[in-house]
């Protein structure tokens, strides 16, 4: 019995090893696109790179959270099998977090993995989700995604016992966030906007020393899946609830099996179980650094976390492309 406890955690340490791999490969390449202005090529060789990279990790897996529907996407669509052979896991990915500010050389570009046994993470079609985050050690009432804003920012004062004015709401910079950046400045709080990539945004939220305490706002579905991974193993608290625009996106939603589509989403509604997180640095940002590249070399920064150690490291791997069997450029 004990052999077979720590076999499984050996695996599943080498697994999250496996998928630093997965997302440097994604960021080796897209970064030959960093501030092209062409965000839908940075995109396309960072898919190419991931799904190469998926073949040699030892899983089962099929993508959940992906590019897309199988017609709509030619790699790592929805219900696509990747991996080597192993444990039957499903996968969360977006290759490229931030298109657009790879293409512009903006901070906070990352390829993003995330890994669960089957069936625990949310099911989400690619639709809008309002999203709610603040950071771990806070009473699990302290927000409430249904609550007006100016309330979520007095209580999260209270219960960190600061005034409000040291608060930092971050946000996407969208006209459909100007009532509540407005009802934010009119509480006293402060805010941080961000033109995109709220992945980054919300794990900030939960990061000590980041300058955000706050994270509001809507936006991606999947990106709030793979928040949610992430959250599993930082600590913190998130609560979102998918947005229709049509019956057609209230459709697709009910096909994916998401229970009650409408109901407002708890962190472990959208990634239970054992999660492995991994992120690497496209372009410089406040969570990891960007890729640096030479002619035939490249050095990443990378981020990966297990929710069940709780352990989060933080590696930098340094690449020689002269002494690989394929290079990701
Ligand atoms: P892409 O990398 O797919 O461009 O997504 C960037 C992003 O900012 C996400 O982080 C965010 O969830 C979403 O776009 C917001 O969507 P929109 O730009 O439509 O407001």
């Amino acid at each position: 019995m004990a052999a077979t406890r720590s076999s499984y955690q050996a695996d599943d340490r080498n697994l999250a090893l496996e998928l630093v791999r997965v997302t440097e490969a994604a960021a080796i390449a897209a970064s030959r696109w960093t501030g092209r202005g062409q965000k839908n090529e940075a995109d396309g060789a960072a898919v190419e790179a991931m799904r190469l990279a998926f073949d040699t990790v030892a899983i089962d897996g099929t993508v959940v959270i992906g590019e897309g529907e199988m017609d709509e996407a030619p790699m790592l669509y929805i219900g696509e099998k990747v991996g080597a052979g192993g444990p039957a896991m499903d996968i969360a990915v977006d290759p490229l977090e931030g298109t657009s500010l790879t293409a512009k050389n903006a901070p906070n570009a990352l390829t993003v993995v995330a890994l669960a046994e089957r069936g625990n993470f949310l099911h989400a079609p690619d639709i809008y989700m309002d999203k709610m985050a603040v950071g771990p050690g806070l009473p699990d009432d302290v927000v409430d995604l249904d609550a007006p804003i100016g309330e979520n920012l007095r209580s999260l004062a209270r219960a960190g016992r600061r005034e409000i004015d040291e608060i930092v709401l971050c946000t996407l910079d969208r006209d459909r966030h100007e009532e509540l950046i407005a009802k934010t400045r009119e509480a006293g709080a402060r805010v941080m906007l961000i033109s995109d990539g709220d992945v980054a945004g919300i794990i900030a939220a939960c990061m000590p020393q980041s300058g955000v305490d706050i994270y509001a706002g809507s936006g991606g579905a999947p990106e709030g899946v793979l928040a949610a991974a992430a959250l599993r193993c930082v600590g913190g608290l998130m609560q979102a609830r998918l947005m229709f625009e049509d019956d057609e996106q209230l459709a697709r939603a009910k096909a994916m099996h998401t229970g009650d589509p409408r109901r407002r989403l708890g962190l472990l509604d959208l990634a239970r179980g054992d999660v492995l997180f991994s992120a690497t640095g496209v372009t410089a940002g406040a969570l990891l650094r960007g890729v640096q590249r030479s002619d035939d070399r490249a050095i990443t920064h990378s981020i990966v976390m297990r929710s069940k150690s709780g352990t989060v490291r933080f590696i930098e791997g340094h690449h020689n492309f002269a002494t690989k069997t394929w290079s990701p450029t």
